[in-house]
């Protein structure tokens, strides 16, 4: 197995206004594609947001590839690209092409590069006779993967997804699953309650109650979790 730079949580606590989202977190992951599950509240999204210093901690310490989101915030936004369930709240642009440009601005790159960047990103994630379409006429799964592409297109090395399949149909939501899992460069963290998305990853993290409760062979994660919660 390819090993990834590290992300590492030493004794990682946050608490938001007196109440402990998460509590005393310690792991250290460098496998591609880590889920993580849990129930609800049970500190899943705050840990994710973690990775790009969009939450910092009340104590301890994050290392993302060697940067310190709460010092290094900006840096690390670069490298980490972030995907939410509800892809039309990710939507920022009028048109396909134009949201994916977007991505690009202030990197110093030229217009010729950005538009290839674009056009071989939209063509990879079938979105290339979209290209010019209003962004928001493209179907709940459409936007995701455009959601996807406008992340892409800027080659981050993490992506972190927050629940990406839980608004879109069967179909869509396996399509965005199989291009997470499967056709992925780079470290993935997948936030989930899709056990079987979590079944495929490297390595699953379960949360309960702001604790990180265990992380191993997702098989074994998940067996334990759903017998929890029989
Ligand atoms: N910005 C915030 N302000 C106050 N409390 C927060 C904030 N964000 C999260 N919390 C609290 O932290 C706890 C963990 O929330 P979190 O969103 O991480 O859970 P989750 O595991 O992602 O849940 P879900 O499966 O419902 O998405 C919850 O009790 C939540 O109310
Ligand atoms: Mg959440």
């Amino acid at each position: 197995m390819t090993t990834h730079p590290h992300i590492a949580f030493d004794a990682v606590s946050v608490e938001f206004a007196g109440r402990t989202a998460l509590r005393d977190v310690s792991v250290v992951l460098h496998q591609k594609r880590i889920a993580v599950i849990g129930s609800n509240g049970s500190g899943k999204s705050t840990f994710a947001r973690m990775l790009n210093g969009l939450v910092t901690p009340s104590s301890g310490e994050v290392r993302v590839h060697g940067l310190d989101p709460a010092r290094q915030g900006k840096q690390l936004r670069r490298r980490v690209g972030f995907i939410f369930s509800n892809p039309d709240a990710q939507i920022v642009m009028p048109t396909v092409a134009e949201d994916v440009a977007f991505s690009l601005r202030g990197r110093g790159l030229s217009r010729p590069e950005i538009d290839e960047r674009v056009s071989s990103t939209l063509e990879a994630y079938g979105l290339a006779i979209h290209a010019e379409a209003p962004a928001h006429s493209l179907s709940g799964g459409q936007k995701q993967l455009l959601a996807l592409s406008a992340i892409l297109v800027g080659k981050p090395d993490l992506v972190v997804a927050d629940e990406p399949t839980a608004l879109l149909d069967a179909s869509n939501a396996r399509r965005i699953g199989n291009h997470l899992l499967d056709e992925l460069a780079q470290q993935l963290v997948l936030v989930t309650h899709d056990l079987r998305l979590a079944a495929r990853c490297d390595i699953a993290l379960r949360f309960e109650e702001g604790r990180l409760l265990e992380h191993g062979e997702p098989r074994d994660v998940i067996a334990r979790y759903e017998r929890d919660h029989a």
